[in-house]
C-alpha cells in the first residue's frame, strides 16, 4: 500500500496536497468535529498532512500514522508541527485511550472488507473514553471493490460500518453524504467511543 501511493505521491501532492484543493464542505465537517474533541488527534492514514493545518489550529496535539514514505517526507518538510511516525492502522504504536479523535479520512478504503473490522477496533482501541472517530469513505454498496485511481478500493455504506464499529466501542452518531460531479457518492460518519 505504502509503495503504491509511494509512486503516485507527486501527482497525488499536486491535486489533494493543499487543504485549498479539499472541499470547503469537507473543512468545515473536520473543523467542526475537531471542537468537538480534547486531548490529542491522530491522522491514521494522514498522507501528505493535508489536514494537519486544520487539525493543529496552532497548539493541539496533531499525530499522523502512514504507510506512505512519500507522504510522511512531505508532511514532515510542510507541517513541522506534527509528531509523525510510519505505521498501519491495523497496528498503532500508541498505548489504549491515547487519543481524543481520530481522523480517518479515505484512509480505510483499501483494507479488504475481511480486514476493517480490525482495523476499526485499533482506531477505537486509541481513543479515550467520550472520544470519537471521524471516518471518510466512499459510499456504496458494502464491500464491493472498485478502481480506484492509486490501487482497489472497497465501497461501504453507515449500516454495514456501525457493527464493527459498536464490536470496537463506538457508536455512530452523525451520518453525512454527498455526491460530486465526477465522483463516488462520499460517505462521512462520526462514531463516538462511550464515556
Ligand atoms: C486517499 S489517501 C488519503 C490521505 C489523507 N487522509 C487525506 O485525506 O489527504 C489514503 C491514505 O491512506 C494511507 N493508508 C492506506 N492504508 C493504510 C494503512 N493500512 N495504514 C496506514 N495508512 C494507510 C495511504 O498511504 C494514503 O496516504
Amino acid at each position: 500500500m505504502g509503495r503504491a501511493y509511494d509512486a503516485r505521491a507527486e501527482e497525488y501532492v499536486a491535486r489533494f496536497g493543499d487543504l485549498a484543493d479539499l472541499a470547503e464542505v469537507d473543512h468545515a465537517l473536520v473543523a467542526r468535529w475537531r471542537g468537538t474533541t480534547t486531548g490529542a488527534l491522530l491522522d491514521a492514514g494522514c498522507g501528505p498532512g493535508t489536514w494537519g493545518g486544520l487539525l493543529r489550529d496552532g497548539d493541539r496535539t496533531v499525530l499522523g500514522a502512514d504507510v506512505s514514505t512519500a507522504f510522511l517526507d512531505h508532511a514532515r518538510a510542510t507541517q513541522p508541527g506534527l509528531l509523525l511516525a510510519r505505521a498501519s492502522l491495523e497496528a498503532l504504536p500508541l498505548r489504549d485511550g491515547a487519543v481524543g479523535g481520530v481522523l480517518a479520512w479515505y484512509s480505510t478504503i483499501h483494507l479488504e472488507p475481511a480486514r476493517l473490522p480490525a482495523a476499526l477496533a485499533e482506531l477505537g482501541r486509541v481513543l479515550a473514553p467520550g472520544g470519537s472517530l471521524l471516518l471518510g469513505y466512499f459510499a456504496g454498496p458494502p464491500g464491493e471493490p472498485f478502481d480506484h485511481a492509486v490501487t482497489t478500493a472497497y465501497f461501504w455504506s453507515v449500516d454495514a460500518l456501525s457493527g464493527p464499529l459498536a464490536a470496537a466501542g463506538l457508536d455512530v452518531v452523525e451520518d453525512h453524504r454527498r455526491h460530486e460531479a465526477g465522483s463516488h457518492p462520499l460517505g462521512a460518519l462520526v462514531a463516538r467511543r462511550a464515556r
